[in-house]
């Protein structure tokens, strides 16, 4: 397998340590711990870089290593393995209780003893912790994080979502944050933005001439963007129920998609140009005001399947730590607009859930039907539209659907793919979103993180959705069977415009999973 691709040109300027509080938590475990062993394997990772977990309790070596390769062992991927032999000596870890002052001082030292003397260090923050506990650490880190003037690389802070619950909380979090650090310290992550695919919206829309000149309500009928999991909430039930969807995946992950779709050209591919074109998409969401939500989103909870010949699977009020009384919804689908000349009257579907059918994100434009029917069109109807699809995951591609010719006497149309698979097409090693991520942070790249205005803008858009669903109470959240497409509700949003979802079936192929809406 050829791996360089996860190798970026030129050394970090600046990082020699990454510390990672929370580091032993889920995150961790199942997503950086992994992602930096196979930076390490491809020697994508600097030769000197120190990796410092921290936990509130003491931990020997042996056991965070015990720890670590378990975490690794469990990704069944003979990357991480290899990189995490060559890593061992590169963890460390250091208690840092954020609650106790005299151990913060303690840490401070400990991370001094750990890089040892030379070069004055520069430090990566990672904050992958709880929300509730950002303040703690914060204060705890100040001292740390304060910006020398006669250092060339200030520390840097990268924080993870959930970036706040509301505008309000996001807006306190952030002015905190700007009391401690400024703002080109601080790497707000949303791992969709480490994506391939998502990457390659922009370069497919303006590194081609073929799909700007059709990129608009002259010619896209609609717009669907589909988040489904066949997972359900896990062991992230005390987070995620307190979340829902909609702030779990909607907020960031979606809505960036949807920017990244919708945006006018950006001047350049320099982050503050892509960043302004972002948040003009943003600030054209149409709103949804509280009381428009019962027409214009629906929200459910799976419930239990029990079918013969399979293992029942749980409902989400069955799952371990969710509270009986629980209304929390794992399913949202929007009808959203957005108020610009390009796409004026063109709806914007989002639909994002867990324990769906099948793992699939995707966002589907589909066009408009051609002025005139000239064929005879299979089964006697309209022909089916052109659909292009940028698949996210699985299988990340481009799929193009147009009608062709079938072969034979009569002048029989159907529906066939064009396809441009990365696995085909390439055959570098994709960087996973974490790893890409990780490397830019480390060098210092800021084009793939957020700021605060965007994450506020987001939030404005969500903050009244969830008030509507508030005021409506908990008998307006549907359900779903665990394992189906998603609840009735959702299909009716789309039937009120005559329109349909596209099918969930993971891979996008075959004939009883139609790429066709
Ligand atoms: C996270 C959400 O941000 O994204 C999870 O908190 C979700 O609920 C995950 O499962 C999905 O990420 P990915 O990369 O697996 O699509």
């Amino acid at each position: 397998m050829d791996i360089s691709s996860l190798r970026k040109p030129g050394q970090p300027r600046c990082t020699t340590s990454l510390v990672i509080c929370g580091g032993t938590g889920d995150l961790a475990r199942r997503k950086l711990v992994p992602a930096l062993c196979r930076l390490r394997a491809a020697q994508a990772l600097p030769a000197d870089l120190h990796v410092v977990i921290t936990g509130r309790r003491p931990l020997t070596r042996q056991a965070l290593l015990a720890t670590l390769q378990e975490a690794v062992a469990g990704t069944a991927d003979s990357l991480s393995r290899t990189g995490f032999e060559a890593m061992g000596d590169r963890f460390h870890y250091a208690v840092l209780d954020p609650a106790d002052p005299a151990g913060c001082a303690a840490f401070a030292q400990a991370l001094q003893d750990i890089e040892g003397r030379g070069a004055a260090p520069a430090r990566l923050f990672y904050l992958a912790i709880p929300p509730e506990q950002v303040g703690a650490f914060l204060q705890a880190l100040a001292p740390l994080l304060a910006r020398d003037r006669g250092t060339p690389c200030p520390a840097r802070l990268l924080v993870e979502k959930p970036f706040g619950s509301d505008l309000a909380s996001a807006s306190a979090l952030n002015r905190r944050l700007q009391e401690v650090v400024s703002e080109d310290q601080i790497l707000r992550i949303d791992h969709y933005l480490g994506k391939e695919a998502v990457q390659n919206i922009l370069a497919l829309r303006f590194a081609n001439i073929l799909f700007e000149p059709v990129w608009n309500r002259q010619f896209v009928d609609h717009v669907q963007i589909s988040f489904a999991e066949t997972i359900g909430v896990g062991k992230r039930a005390a987070y995620f129920d307190g979340a829902g969807i909609l702030r779990d995946v909607v907020q960031n992950h979606l809505l960036q998609v949807l920017c990244l779709t919708a945006m006018e050209p950006p001047l350049s591919h320099h982050p503050e140009c892509v960043r302004l074109e972002k948040k003009k998409v943003l600030a054209a969401l149409r709103p949804i005001p509280a009381d428009e939500t019962a027409v214009q989103t629906c929200r459910a909870r799976y419930t239990r399947r029990e079918r013969t010949g399979e293992a029942a699977v749980a409902g989400y009020l069955q799952e371990p730590g969710i509270p009986p009384d629980s209304s929390t919804e794992t399913y949202a689908a929007l009808r959203v607009y957005l108020d610009t000349w390009r796409w004026s009257g063109v709806p914007f579907y989002l639909r994002a859930g867990k324990r769906l059918s099948a793992s699939q994100t995707e966002i589907a434009v589909v066009f408009r039907q051609v002025p005139a029917h000239i064929f005879p069109a299979p089964g006697g109807g309209p022909v089916a539209p052109d659909v292009l699809v940028i698949r996210v995951q699985p299988n990340e591609g481009i799929h193009l659907t147009v009608m062709s010719k079938v072969p034979g006497m009569e002048f029989r149309l159907a529906p066939v793919d064009l396809d441009f698979s990365y696995q085909e097409a390439f055959a570098a090693y994709r960087p996973d979103a974490y790893e890409r991520l990780l490397v830019d942070a480390l060098h210092g790249e800021t084009s793939l993180f957020l700021q605060h205005d965007e994450i506020e803008a987001a939030w404005s858009f969500i903050d009244p959705i969830r008030e509507g669903w508030k005021r409506e109470g908990p008998s307006r959240l549907g359900g779903y069977e665990a394992g189906t497409d998603g609840p009735t509700a959702a299909d009716a949003l789309l039937a009120a415009d005559g329109r349909v979802w596209r099918p969930l079936c993971g891979t996008g192929r075959g004939p009883s999973c139609s790429p066709h809406p």
